[in-house]
Formats: structure tokens, sequence, C-alpha cells
């Protein structure tokens, strides 16, 4: 049973319980020491995915579902239209089509696991509340802010630049590295430091080697430093909305085991081949 990570003693002991757990459920063998990282990746709705997957197998849930922009997202790859839609008729219906997913992950969260979801400043709020409701108030982590940089400005208001990736645990404990950035100070020029809420890395621009094509591409500088921070080693991943597979090439790059699920047939395969046919995917 893992405790709490608050102190380094006790994020020492539950790296390596929840390095065995998360193997042992990615091969669904009790007690399995070493494999390679495991990469399943699930066609549908995860609405209709996730009842079908074994409960309390994950360490870290980590989505980033459609924002609820009102518009359809899009991009051109080779001439093709990819993307998802983004509307769901007002901030109320869209809690509501949130509402039964964010059950269904806390169903396939270990005791010990967590999850964080990435929104912005249009529900924010409102996925906080409903977070607090099937989480726990007392359950709240950490509002992580991600500032990226890129886009416009405006004349009637400061320009918004940052995501907001809310972080919830299940139970009473869980497993936490603080990552390590590089120090901006002076004093500590050229060496590294905890990093804070607020984290800095570049949104991906359109020339980008990691770019595949899928609108809302997340950078994976940005998923390594989640999946390394929330997850053990040899620990398993979700992302029940993983669009082009950021977070599970992150968990791959770094041993973690993951499953992936989007409702998009383009999204899977492109997913898909980023993890790498064959290599590192399963099921
Ligand atoms: C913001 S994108 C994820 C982008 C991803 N983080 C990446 O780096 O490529 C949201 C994804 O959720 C998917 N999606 C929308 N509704 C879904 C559902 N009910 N179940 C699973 N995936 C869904 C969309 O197809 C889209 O790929």
């Amino acid at each position: 049973m893992a405790a709490a990570a608050r102190t380094p003693r006790a994020r020492r002991r539950t790296t390596g319980d929840g390095a065995r757990a998360g193997l042992a459920a990615a091969r669904g063998t009790k007690g399995a020491r070493q494999a390679a990282p495991q990469v399943q990746i699930h066609h549908g709705d995860c609405l209709d995915v996730l009842p079908r997957l074994e409960p309390r197998q994950f360490h870290f849930c980590c989505i980033d579902p459609p924002f609820n922009t009102g518009s359809a997202k899009r991009s051109t790859r080779s001439g093709e239209q990819l993307g998802y839609r983004d509307s769901f008729g007002g901030l109320d219906a869209y809690i509501e089509w949130m509402r039964p997913r964010l059950v269904a992950i806390h169903r396939v969260l270990r005791d010990d696991g967590t999850v964080l979801v990435h929104c912005d400043w249009r529900a924010s709020h409102r996925i906080r509340v409903l977070l607090d409701e099937i989480f726990g108030e007392c359950r709240f982590l950490n509002h992580l802010v991600w500032q990226y940089g890129l886009g416009g400005s405006s004349p009637r208001m400061f320009a918004r630049k940052h995501d907001d990736l809310l972080w919830y645990a299940k139970g009473s404990a869980w497993w936490f590295n603080a990552p390590r950035v590089p120090a901006t100070s002076q004093r500590l020029k050229g060496q590294t430091k905890k990093a804070t809420d607020v984290l800095e890395v570049p949104s991906i621009n359109n020339m980008a080697k990691e770019r595949v094509g899928w609108p809302t591409q997340k950078p994976l500088a940005l998923l390594e430093l989640l999946v390394g921070a929330c997850c053990p080693p040899g620990g398993a991943v979700l992302d029940c909305f993983c669009g082009s597979g950021t977070t599970l090439v992150a968990a791959a790059r770094l041993g973690r085991s993951a499953v992936g699920v989007d409702a998009d047939a383009r999204a899977v395969e492109l997913a898909r081949g980023r993890v790498g046919a064959g290599q590192l995917l399963s099921g």
C-alpha cells in the first residue's frame, strides 16, 4: 500500500511497490518483475471502452478531452482533413457529457492513482467542481498552469496564453516525483530546480519534427514531464482521449505501460504509428 508522497522516504517506498503492481497489471500476472512497456490503443468512445477494462489498474490517468470550444478542430495533413467535433450545445451539456466519463476513469484508477484533466478558461472552473464531486474536494492536488506563449494578443483584455491542468488523487496516498526544470535566477544559473505549478513548455510549432498533423497535438516535452512526475517507473498510464498518442509515446519512452482510447479512427491510426507498430504495441 502506498503512502502519501509527502516525504522523500515515503516516495522511495511507494516507488518500488507501485512499479511492481503496475507491471503486474499491465501483463495480467501477479509479481511480474520486468517487461518492456506495453501500449494498447482502443478505438471507440471511452464511455464504452472504460467499463470493459479491469478496475483499479492505472497509476495515472492523463486526459486532454475536447475543450468545448464550440467549433470543430480541423487540420490538413497531406491533403486529408483530420479532426474532431468540439461543440456540445453549451457548458452545462458539456459538463454532463464529461461526468460519466470521469466516473468511469475513477473506477479504473488504483486506490493510489491520480487523474490529470487538461482544460482551459472555457470550462476549468466547472471541471474543478465536477472533480470535487467525483473525487472529493480533499483529493484536489494541483491546478497546474501550462504556459505556452504562442498565439495572438487582444486590445480588450490580457492575452490568454495558458491551459489549466487539474490534478486529483483517488485516495489519501499517491505517487509523485517532482520534475526538475532549468533554474532561472542568476544565483542558480546553469542548475536545475524543482518545477512549480506553472509549467513553461513551448507549444509545438508548425515545422516541429514531432508534429503529426492532429489538431491540438500536445508537446511531447510536456507529457514526459507529467508522466515522469505522476506515474512510477514501470507503472500504468491511461489516456482515454489520446488523439495522436502523445501521452502514450511519453509513457513508453519513460518505461511505463499505457492504454489509449480515441473515438476517431484516424487519431488511433496516428497514435499506433507513433508508438511504433509491433514493438510497443499489443492488443
Ligand atoms: C484535444 S484532443 C487530444 C490531443 C492529444 N492530447 C494529442 O496530443 O494528440 C481530444 C481527443 O479526444 C477525442 N475524443 C472526443 N470524444 C471522445 C470520446 N467520447 N472518447 C474518446 N475520445 C474522444 C478526439 O477524437 C480527440 O482526438
